[in-house]
């Protein structure tokens, strides 16, 4: 689909394995408006079908990832409105993609950006890459996970005051807070994000699904339950040909040949 208005899509990495969203949005520093969101989601549903790809990144520009929500387009909301049309729900796309999602953030990841960013799997953020929940200072509040996702990222204070004050954190310091797991010169960001895809692509694209959403339990449920789920997915991927094809390559000293099944 090369039809899309607000975003880019394209196909990356030796294997051709690795897709690449961009935000595409620059006037308005790729403002996540209803129809972006809505092409977003559309491009993962695709990519999250298509056998061939193994991992996804999402960035945007050098100078913002995503400035937040479309302020302007929702300046005349009503709460009635809100509640009616369940505004955001539909971003939990993101969140919903079962292949890994890796989030390349240059410049500004504000509001719902830092949010989209949080969605992700993995953030690798870009040297002069801010981050930021700025919604106080509009007279509202976090709504796509900026409370939730970040109190459980970098603890209560630092949300607190992040969330509080609107201030935004530089990248090394995201890193330091373990929001981004890396920090990149700007101009090798995508190149890096695209082997990171590229190297979890070299895994059994079915484990790391399983894997992933093991990983995703931790955030979800009690440490009990979720010691209880990655036992049990555990023991599932005895079930699986690639755990088989994985142990016997490693005695046999030879690279395993995953097949996904
Ligand atoms: N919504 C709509 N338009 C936006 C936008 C947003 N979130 N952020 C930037 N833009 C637009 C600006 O209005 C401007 O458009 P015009 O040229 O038509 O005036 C254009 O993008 C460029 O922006 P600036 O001129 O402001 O650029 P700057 O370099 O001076 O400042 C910035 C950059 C600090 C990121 C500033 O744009 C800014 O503060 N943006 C808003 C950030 C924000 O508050 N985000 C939270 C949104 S609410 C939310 O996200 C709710 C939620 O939880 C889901």
């Amino acid at each position: 689909n090369n039809n899309w208005e607000y975003i880019k899509t394209e196909v990356a990495g030796e294997g051709k394995n690795v897709a690449v969203i961009t935000l595409n949005r620059p006037k308005a520093l790729n403002a996540l408006c209803n129809g972006l969101m809505k092409e977003l989601s559309t491009a993962l549903q695709q990519y999250g079908r298509d056998s061939s790809i193994a991992a996804i990144v999402l960035t945007g520009s050098e100078k913002a990832f995503a400035a937040g929500a479309d302020i302007k387009e929702m300046v005349g909301n009503t709460y009635s409105q809100c509640i009616q049309g369940n505004f955001l729900n539909d971003w939990t796309e993101v969140a919903r993609t079962q292949k890994p999602i890796i989030a390349a953030v240059n410049g500004y990841a504000l509001g719902g950006g830092c949010e989209l960013a949080m969605m992700c799997d993995i953030i690798y953020a870009g040297d002069k890459a801010k981050f930021g929940q700025p919604e106080i200072a509009l007279g509202t509040i976090p709504g796509a996970g900026g409370t939730q996702r970040l109190t459980r990222v970098v603890g209560k204070s630092k949300a607190m005051e992040m969330c509080l004050t609107g201030n935004m954190i530089g990248a090394q310091e995201a890193e330091k807070l373990g929001l981004a797991s890396k920090v990149v010169p700007a101009d090798q960001l995508l190149g890096e994000a695209v082997k990171l895809g590229e190297k979890i692509g070299t895994h059994s694209n079915l484990i790391v699904q399983l894997c992933k959403e093991s990983v995703n339990t931790a955030y979800e449920t009690t440490l009990q339950e979720g010691l209880k789920f990655e036992r049990r997915t555990f023991h599932a991927t005895f079930s699986t040909a690639d755990r088989k094809e994985g142990m016997t390559a490693f005695a046999e000293k030879r690279p395993a040949k995953f097949t996904n099944e």
